[in-house]
């Protein structure tokens, strides 16, 4: 089958695909090449209904790579690799409260993550997307060819806040820089994405000062999440989104104080990024 017989359904304009008619419990080999062939295309897929146990979420993500082992996030005891990610009634934030691309602060950041419903709002707690190819592509010529060579210093917040049930389980050591092309050319497609988190995560250019580097990063985040480079998904139980954090940044929406939402995570690893 190729991605033509699969049946793809754009969410906008700018990136973002459901898949329909798949069960992810049974996929067979063609199957998740087409799927793969959809979530480069279009940098973040869909598939809604999936009633999968947590073994059969490992086998399917083993299928993307290798899973990525966190040395202090809560995990399902019996699956280290799968991250439960909690949101309480009373809790005031979610779990990655910003727009982000998973794991940037460490030298090889995650390539893909897929993130499974189980327990959903019955609104809100949706999350959004941004195309990071479109954001370097509708840059200027002049834009494009002063940031061409300049490297980005991404530093871990161990002092964000976390839902209650996000603590870590060990203690957290301090985190080194790591440094990553502000344009990425992304391993698989070729195509360069403009490569960066919000502030607080991607804090300087290389070379420069925080102070110097700001106004530059600043732009080129506001430019990178307007709403015409974005998806948003709204999830249901059973939902399964699986996305490259090579070209796209997320951003779960914290709307729905007074209800509990939970969601199972797993990363694949990633590469190194130049
Ligand atoms: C994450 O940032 O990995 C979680 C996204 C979400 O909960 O929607």
């Amino acid at each position: 089958m190729d991605s033509h017989q699969l049946a793809v359904v754009p969410l906008t304009g700018a990136m973002g695909a459901e898949i329909h008619g798949v069960d992810l419990a049974r996929l067979d080999d063609k199957t998740f090449s087409a799927a793969h062939q959809v979530l480069l295309d279009y940098g973040v897929i869909f598939f809604r209904n999936q009633n999968i146990t947590p073994m059969q979420q490992m086998a399917f993500a083993k299928r993307w790579g290798n899973v990525h082992l966190h040395p202090h996030m809560p995990c399902l005891a019996d699956h280290p690799g799968i991250i439960e990610i909690i949101k309480k009634e009373d809790d005031t934030t979610v779990f990655g409260a910003n727009w982000h691309t998973d794991q940037m602060f460490t030298p090889t950041p995650a390539r893909y993550t897929l993130l499974y419903a189980k327990q959903v709002p019955p609104v809100g707690g949706d999350t959004l997307f941004a195309n990071l190819y479109m954001a370097y592509d509708t840059l200027s010529e002049g834009m494009k060819n002063l940031i061409a060579d300049l490297h980005t210093i991404s530093i871990y917040d161990k002092k964000k806040k976390r839902p209650a049930a996000m603590k870590p389980t060990a203690p957290e050591v301090d985190a080194q820089p790591a440094e990553h092309p502000l344009v990425r050319q992304h391993p698989e497609t070729g195509r360069k994405a403009l490569y960066l988190c919000h502030i607080g995560i991607t804090r300087q250019i290389a070379g420069m000062t925080e102070e110097e580097s700001k106004p530059l990063l600043t732009y080129l985040f506001n430019h990178a999440t307007k709403p015409e480079f974005t998806c948003r998904f709204r999830w249901a139980v059973g939902s399964m989104a699986i996305w490259d954090n090579r070209r796209a940044l997320h951003y779960p929406v914290n709307d729905y104080y007074g209800y509990r939402r939970v969601m199972h995570r797993i990363t694949i690893e990633g590469e190194r990024t130049f």
